[in-house]
């Protein structure tokens, strides 16, 4: 049976990222309770930044020792560019918070792509659980372009969302940007996933990805389903519209 959308609606983007950052704190309090590695994904973007910022507000006790933290995918960048996902990470989340370098595994996006995504694709084999078919992530966070494109996989390339690899190489459509990224093989055979978005913007390709209106599997983001998880979306009001009277 398919499961209702889990929706949690919240003013605004920093009560979105206030939320989030009490729910990611309390879920590796009690992850890293009870398993030695905790893998994590995070996405790239500007809303990520707002979390961020709220978490390291909060300033949590966590045993960082515990936790993996990856990425959904990269911008094909040095990592000290203004456009690396890891770099914008490091500077707001990683070095505020003293996350040890054992427990973070970037995306090389300063290395040949195809190459860079066989590389993390074998990392997160090698560093993973495997469930029925692939890796299992703990936790992954996700976003939505206007177009509808989640991780680096966009409309006009959705054929790489079926993708037998773990990782490949995505191009942005407007800027011709290549990026490594997950493809839907390993964003769905995560445990949970959560969606944040925010802003007007992004509030008609939501409602017509959560409605599951007929033309949302031209949208990559309305294929993540995961198999064997949960899946979440934390919403500002902005981006709920109408979900939010109901
Ligand atoms: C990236 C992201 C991408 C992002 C969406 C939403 O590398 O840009 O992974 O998929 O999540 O584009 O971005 P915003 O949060 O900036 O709206």
């Amino acid at each position: 049976m398919a499961q209702l959308p889990i929706l949690k609606i919240y003013s605004t983007k920093e009560r979105v990222a206030e939320e989030l950052a009490l729910d990611f704190i309390q879920y590796l309090k009690i992850a890293t309770g009870k398993k030695e590695r905790v893998a994590i994904a995070l996405s790239g973007g500007s809303t990520p930044i707002f979390f961020f910022r709220a978490v390291v507000h909060l300033k949590p006790l966590i045993d960082w020792s515990r936790v993996q933290i990856y990425w959904v995918d990269e911008r094909c960048v040095p990592p000290d560019h203004k456009e690396s996902n890891y770099g914008v990470a490091a500077a707001e989340f990683l070095y505020p918070l003293n996350i040890p370098e054992s427990s973070v595994f970037r995306m090389k996006g300063e290395e040949i792509p195809e190459k860079e995504a066989e590389r993390y694709a074998k990392l997160i084999k090698d560093n993973l659980t495997t469930g029925e078919f692939s890796p299992v992530f703990d936790l992954v966070y996700l976003g939505i372009g206007g177009d509808g494109h989640t991780a680096s996989i966009f409309p006009d390339q959705i054929n790489l969302w079926d993708s037998r690899k773990l990782c490949t190489v995505g191009i942005h459509p407007d800027t011709g940007q290549r990026r490594v990224t997950f493809t839907g093989e390993l964003i769905n055979s995560a445990s949970r996933i959560i969606f944040m978005v925010t802003g007007e913007e992004k509030k008609e390709v939501l409602h017509q990805i959560i409605s599951k209106s007929d033309n949302c599997s031209e949208y990559p983001a309305a294929l993540v389903n995961p198999r064997n998880g949960v899946l979440e979306w934390y919403l500002d009001e902005e981006a709920a519209g109408s979900f939010n009277e109901q």
